[in-house]
């Protein structure tokens, strides 16, 4: 093995993927970042809306358009991400991945900017729109990520460099959170700062990605340049004899020229795809609606009425959790299976949401039910960076072949944004109309997930593309047979055992 190469389960890790894959990580961390920036600095920002409202109407704002303009502050942020992720299946094919990747920094650099700018310029308006610009960039970024990653990566530690692009994101909050303190970023003079350092890591990017490869299955199947694929192979291995993988691309090459293009319609419509797509949304919601955000946009207010004496610090203590088990799912995600951690976590996080909504319940007659309830945020926080936080983002990359991959990120993403900004704007309302009880509907959510992915949801781990997506294509096709769960089989026993059946 060449010096400086690191071998991980059985896989060479060449410098250049590992350059590579943290230089496309750096756009989850933006992401993250950006996820968990507005929490603590709320009320400072408000008071700069009310003094820039003063300066230009000579009066204090009304308090009703100010919880409007902060609502409008935080929930674009969903809306510009939710119409960017819809374009990502185009632009990625147009561009290929890593100048996506690199002209979607530009976005970056202007929504930061302007947010960075907005107290300076006296204008919300700035700020609203920075939200909404760094929503985009965000939309694009965590789906070309895992993108990327996963077409990069060998099949072996394609899950645990998958698992990377959550821990980019949940590096972010905590960063976010810890700079968003008032005795560091978080006060009246520096929450500019705050805001516009998202430039940092994008102008990181920026500077890397030209040291990294497009991805090869991109240049091969897409674009047909089989010499350039060639060499992102050998830069990526390190090896110079690639030809093996060349003809596991071969193969999937071969079947996507027999089939069409695939739009966003034709995944719905084509039997070949219907399944996968509908297991990629179900993913992402289980994802969202797990109700993950209510507890890292609104856990201060929820650690409040939780009892718990210090709320910045139990949000902090809860970025901790979340970073410190997406490293445990790192670890397991290519020993356990994707199936089994997504489900362990599901169940974990349903155990928790009951925990919690019993020791909101009776607060009220056990005062330390408040300790019992930070454990359970905390253990919910952790499961779910067990399974669903880290899974679905590269599983739906795992479940297509390059032909409808793009078309499927997103949907997928803009199923995730969808239900994101739902959770964003409505957990108040409903957590104002039931009380202790809003958990339980988060608990029913997560049951019903869990039995879709027992029922539903196949194991992809150390399976190619081209066997994943045969056994859909089989599934499809006999209507005869249950879907592989373990997706053992090769495209060629598949089609084997597909003669069988028709016979
Ligand atoms: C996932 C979700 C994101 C959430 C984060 C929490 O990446 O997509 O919405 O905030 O996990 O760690």
């Amino acid at each position: 093995m060449p010096a400086g190469f690191q071998q991980l389960g059985g896989e060479t890790v060449t410098g250049t993927l590992a350059l590579s894959v943290f230089t496309a990580v750096l756009g989850s961390l933006t992401f993250g970042y950006n996820i968990g920036v507005i929490n603590a600095p709320q009320k400072i920002i408000e008071e700069d809306y009310n003094a820039t409202w003063v300066y230009r109407y000579g009066e204090p704002i009304p308090t009703g358009t100010l919880t409007s303009l902060w609502s409008l502050s935080v929930a674009i942020f969903s809306i510009g991400g939710m119409l960017s992720s819809f374009c990502v299946g185009f632009i990625s094919e147009w561009l290929g991945r890593r100048k996506a990747m690199l002209i979607n920094n530009l976005v970056a650099f202007v929504g930061g900017s302007m947010m960075g700018m907005a107290k300076v310029c006296r204008s919300f308006e700035m700020m609203i729109l920075g939200r909404f610009i760094i929503g985009a960039y965000c939309g694009l970024a965590c789906s070309l990520t895992p993108m990327y990653v996963g077409e990069i990566a060998p099949t072996s530690l394609r899950g645990a460099l998958g698992t990377l692009h959550q821990l980019g994101i949940v590096t972010g909050i905590l960063l976010a959170q810890i700079l968003g303190l008032e005795s560091l970023l978080g006060s009246e003079d520096l929450w500019p700062v705050l805001l516009g350092l998202t430039v940092v890591p994008t102008v990181l990017q920026m500077g890397l990605l030209p040291f990294c490869p497009e991805s090869p299955r991109f240049l091969y199947i897409v674009r047909c340049q089989e010499h350039l694929a060639k060499r992102g192979l050998r830069r990526l291995t390190g090896r110079h004899e690639v030809d093996d993988m060349l003809s596991e691309m071969k193969e999937e090459k071969r079947r996507m020229d027999m089939e069409k293009k695939v739009s966003i319609l034709e995944l719905f419509r084509s039997p070949l795809y219907r399944q996968p797509i509908i297991i990629s949304i179900l993913l992402q919601l289980s994802q969202q609606l797990s109700g993950v955000n209510a507890i890292f946009y609104y856990s201060t207010s929820i650690f409040i009425k939780a009892g718990v004496q210090s709320p910045v610090y139990a949000t902090i203590g809860a970025g901790v959790v979340n970073c410190a088990f997406t490293v445990v799912s790192l670890f397991l995600v290519e020993r356990m299976g994707r199936r089994t951690l997504h489900m362990l976590g599901l169940g974990g996080m349903c155990i928790c949401a009951i925990t919690m909504t019993m020791a909101l319940a009776l607060l009220e007659s056990i005062p330390w039910m408040s300790y019992i309830s930070m454990l359970a945020i905390f253990g919910f926080v952790a499961f779910f960076e067990i399974g669903p936080g880290p899974i679905p983002w590269f599983f739906v990359a795992e479940l297509f072949s390059q032909g409808p991959r793009p078309a499927a990120m997103a949907v997928a993403g803009c199923s995730n944004w969808t239900a994101n900004f739902i959770i964003g704007m409505c957990f108040q309302y409903i957590a104002e109309i039931c009380g202790p009880y809003v958990f339980l509907i988060f608990a029913t959510l997560l049951l019903f997930f869990l039995v879709y992915t027992f029922f539903r949801v196949p194991e992809t781990r150390g399976k190619t593309f081209d066997q994943i997506a045969a056994n859909f294509n089989q599934y499809s096709a006999g209507g005869m047979m249950d879907m592989d769960m373990d997706l053992n089989k090769t495209s060629t026993e598949l089609e084997y055992l597909g003669d069988e059946n028709m016979n």
